[in-house]
């Protein structure tokens, strides 16, 4: 076989964090910002994973690799004793794609008699651990790696059977890397474009035509997911009615959303002017919350007084915030703003959302 290179997209939470835990819509997309595999075929029969950005590069022997037909994980951490003893588990984020490279070859290769020797080196343009979803680029494009190796996708194209597929392995990759997501994260890495999603329910394709182009603040202020998840439920349970009524309108605010995506009939402006109201006004209910962080705040008083809208985007307390950038703003201008964030501390990416998966 000839080398192939496989890619995906990380993600971006446009509305409905925090809400969607309690059942409530959210929207996410895709980012242009990918993870590339470079797979390429090797004559000894060994598997080598290197993942130069995370200083992983890591020489299975085939042989020593475990087959995992029907082999059902009660807890991620099982994967552990499935990696070969000649292996040194790596710490840091190398130690997740380790352990999922030995559970998803391990299942994707017991599904077929094929073996074969190849080298896949993954490179990133997504920061790790910053809510981008780059765990789900890596799994998305791992999945499809392993089972183009196998022989299992068609030969021309991706089918929608390939990517179901494809993303039903990368939703086991992310239950070894984060024990139990949600699932959104590979579905927009395998799906791209717009995805509505509400928990239990498989998420919706928006299937829009519109690409919005962001910026992405990255404020670099560590955040604990678990910790403000565990704030909000225990503003919840102080005062349900006023919580609940908020979390109502941040699931109106996602419904009103997907309306916008799906629009064909308003014109371009008025779709972005819309588009920035519930940006501000997601944002205004998430601080509400108490999510928000001072470095979210100076995002978007930056941001504000160039008339730009901006939202935290994931958990908050720090970590990711999002800008909405006018079809219509010159590059110059958003490289400006971008100047202005990065003088204090933060960075940026400009990036487009709702491309390909
Ligand atoms: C974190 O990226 C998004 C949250 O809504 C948590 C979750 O959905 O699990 C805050």
């Amino acid at each position: 076989w000839s080398p192939f290179v496989v890619s995906a997209p990380g993600k971006v939470i446009l509305f409905g964090e925090h809400a969607v835990v309690y059942g409530k819509a959210a929207i996410a997309g895709s980012l242009d910002m990918r993870a590339y595999a470079l797979v390429t075929p090797r004559t000894d029969n060994k598997a080598r994973m290197v993942l130069p950005d995370i200083g992983v590069d890591v020489l299975f022997d085939s042989h020593t690799l475990p087959l995992l037909s029907g082999t059902e994980l009660s807890h991620p951490s099982e994967v552990e004793a499935l990696v070969p003893s000649s292996i040194s588990i790596p710490e840091g984020p190398g130690r997740t794609a380790v352990l999922t490279f030995v559970y998803l070859y391990g299942c994707i290769f017991a599904e077929s008699d094929r073996t074969t020797g190849f080298t896949l080196c993954v490179r990133s343009l997504l920061p790790v651990g910053a809510g981008l979803g780059s765990s789900a680029a890596f799994n998305v494009a791992l999945s499809a790696t392993l089972l183009q190796l196998t022989g299992q996708l068609q030969e021309e194209g991706v089918s929608a059977s390939d990517s179901k597929l494809i993303n039903q392995w990368a939703f086991h990759g992310e239950q070894v890397a984060h024990g139990t997501p949600s699932g959104i994260d590979n579905s927009v890495a395998t799906y791209g474009g717009f995805l509505k999603y509400i928990k239990g329910e498989p998420s919706v394709n928006l299937e829009s035509t519109h690409a919005l182009r962001v910026l992405i603040t990255n404020t670099n202020v560590p955040k604990s997911t678990k910790a403000l998840v565990a704030g909000v439920r225990a503003l919840r349970d102080r005062y349900p009615s006023v919580v609940d009524g908020i979390l109502d309108s941040i699931d109106s605010v996602s419904t009103t959303a997907a309306t916008l995506f799906q629009s064909t009939s308003e014109a371009e402006e008025t779709l972005e002017q819309q588009m920035q109201d519930i940006i501000r006004i997601n944002h205004g209910l998430l601080s509400t919350l108490g999510v928000s962080h001072a470095s979210l705040e100076r995002v978007r008083e930056v941001t504000a007084a160039r008339n730009l809208a901006s939202k935290l985007t994931g958990a908050g307390g720090g970590g990711c915030a999002l800008t909405l950038i006018p079809n219509g703003m010159a590059s110059g201008d958003v490289d400006v703003v971008a100047r202005e964030l990065e003088a204090e501390g933060f960075h940026c990416y400009q990036t487009v959302v709702g491309g390909g998966g």
